[in-house]
């Protein structure tokens, strides 16, 4: 059973789930509903707290279902309301919580509102869209999909109009400015909160409104919206959250949290690259300059951290140098390359190596900030960069080593599970995973029961160590309540030895780590002296 606390997303472990890719239970070639429902026990025994689910309605998939034609609907590939209710009640048994997409920005140009409004100017649903005779209206908006729009206006042949869209031209933006589309949204999310969801990630937020003159993002009038749904959430549904997808600098997305009053998490984007560039350069400090420059958020919000989601790896938050390093680094063939980002997965673009993967892994469970494990990734799957867009960090996840990797017995399947080695599913999949004591699936594991378990690491105050070698082996305190936890990684590919100022809470005299339960390093007139593996990473326990 779910617990009742309210806020059950401050120490929470996510996991980001693509139904089409999970598991087919009818056998047609597609995931379901009902194939989620077959994996819950494995994902309960993985240890994760909250499912967030790719959009799942019914949609001309133009963008994999951001690209909504029904707002109250399944898609026919997915199953029916009945499944989705099915799903959540057997979610909620096993102390799952669930959360889905709510698109709010755009729907898809063949949802019935936006048809009605192209055909005529006199219907309602004219103004649920914004439209415009001029096409160099709002021009101080950047385009977001560069691969493939060359504008954020459309002509439309039938409205006789321009429509604006800051995503593909088959996803017309709403139009905020009118209540009705305000209201409508409001029943939409209720509509999803009644069928017992635990809340939303909220796609493409800082885009809501327009303003001439205005990168037309992250606008007051957003903000007042945001807020309004979050009122209406807290007054009828509390405990159900708000996770923001807002693209943006840390200072920029500080706003959405308001006075604990807006959204409850935000995912910090501009952390996730600075990851992979501490990991390559075996120095910190880009992280460090990252949450140097990240405000304090209210104590009810909390950031989701991850490192990789179904979108190509954003480097829409770094600088352009940077940019060129990441792609040089991390993108070397263009196939890899996407809008401004690389569309691999985890493991590909580490190499392979499990010990980088681990390492990844650690700093991304102990950041400050609730974290998202992709699906697939929890074994190391790997990715098909001859797809088109996106679709090659989506494909069929590999749960055994049969021809479609256990995911579906049809002959004809949506995408073809990974086959090459190292990463097919003969050698990449979960049965194999879970046999070998070794494997990085037994090294997440561990990491979501080690933070599950301590409410340092949701709830603590962060802080860096003083230390020796500090940008070569990280050293940071997380002090909770009674509890002090020092996190040290070795970027390197040495052996460091260094040694650590302790802070005066630490009591220890032998600091356990939490992952291995051994004791690690001496302490001596409050100083840690201690031996960091190569790429080695320890979770101690000074208090
Ligand atoms: C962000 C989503 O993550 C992405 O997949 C989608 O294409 C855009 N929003 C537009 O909805």
């Amino acid at each position: 059973m779910i617990s009742n606390d309210n806020f059950w997303y401050k120490n929470a472990v996510f996991y980001e789930l693509y139904v089409r890719a999970f598991r087919d239970s009818d056998a047609n070639g597609h995931g379901d509903l009902a194939g989620v429902v077959e994996k819950l026990d494995y994902l309960e025994d993985l240890g994760i707290n909250c499912i967030w689910l790719l959009p799942i309605f019914p949609s001309p998939l133009k963008d994999d279902g951001y690209d909504v034609a029904d707002y109250y609907g399944i898609h026919p590939d997915y199953g029916q309301l009945e499944d989705f209710k099915q799903l959540v009640a057997e979610a909620h048994k096993r102390g799952i919580r669930i959360i889905t997409d709510l698109v709010l920005n755009h729907t898809s140009d063949q949802h019935p509102w936006f048809q009605e409004a192209r055909k005529d100017r006199a219907s309602k649903y004219r103004d649920y869209y914004v439209w415009s005779d001029d096409p160099s209206l709002y021009s101080e908006a950047r385009i977001i999909f560069l691969d493939t729009e060359e504008s954020n206006w459309t002509w439309d042949e039938e409205a006789g109009q321009y429509f604006w869209h800051r995503f593909f031209s088959s996803q017309p933006d709403l139009n905020y400015e009118n209540p009705a589309v305000q209201d409508e949204m409001i029943a939409v999310i209720k509509f999803w909160l009644d069928l017992g969801i635990d809340g939303f990630r909220a796609d493409a937020i800082p885009y809501l409104f327009e303003d001439e003159g205005t990168n037309c993002e992250n606008l007051p009038q957003t903000h007042d919206f945001i807020k309004r749904v979050r009122k209406f959430m807290d007054d009828n549904y509390p405990g159900r959250i708000l996770l923001s997808e807002a693209n943006q600098w840390p200072e920029d997305v500080r706003p959405y949290f308001g006075d604990g009053d807006e959204v409850h998490m935000a995912f910090h984007f501009p952390v996730m690259p600075r990851i992979f560039m501490a990991l390559k350069q075996e120095d910190i400090t880009p992280v460090k300059a990252i949450l140097e420059r990240t405000p304090a958020i209210p104590e009810n919000t909390q950031w989701c951290i991850f490192l990789r989601n179904h979108d190509e790896l954003t480097l829409e938050m770094v600088t352009e140098p940077e940019r060129q390093w990441m792609w040089e680094q991390y993108a070397p063939e263009d196939r890899m390359r996407l809008n401004l980002g690389i569309r691999r997965r985890l493991a590909p673009l580490l190499n392979n190596n499990a010990k980088k993967i681990a390492l990844a892994n650690s700093i991304l469970f102990t950041l400050p900030g609730s974290p998202i494990v992709y699906y697939g990734d929890e074994i190391g799957m790997g990715d098909n960069i001859w797809l088109n867009d996106r679709d090659g960090v989506r494909t069929p996840m590999q749960w055994d080593a049969s021809p479609n990797g256990g995911f579906s017995s049809a002959e004809s399947v949506y995408a073809h599970a990974i086959q090459e080695p190292p990463y097919g599913v003969e050698t990449v999949n979960v049965a194999a995973a879970s046999q070998d004591p070794d494997s990085i699936y037994h090294v997440i594991k561990r990491m979501i029961r080690v933070h599950k378990n301590n409410k340092a690491l949701g709830w603590g105050d962060f802080a860096w160590a003083r230390s020796t070698q500090a940008d070569k082996v990280s050293a940071y305190l997380r002090i909770y309540d009674g509890q002090v936890l020092l996190i040290l990684h070795n970027l390197t590919r040495l052996e460091q030895n260094i040694s650590v100022e302790l802070p005066p809470e630490a009591s220890m005299e032998t600091p356990i780590d939490l992952l291995s339960e051994l004791t690690k390093g001496s302490v001596e007139n409050q100083r840690l002296t201690i031996e960091v593996p190569p790429l080695g990473y320890y979770w101690l326990k000074l208090l």
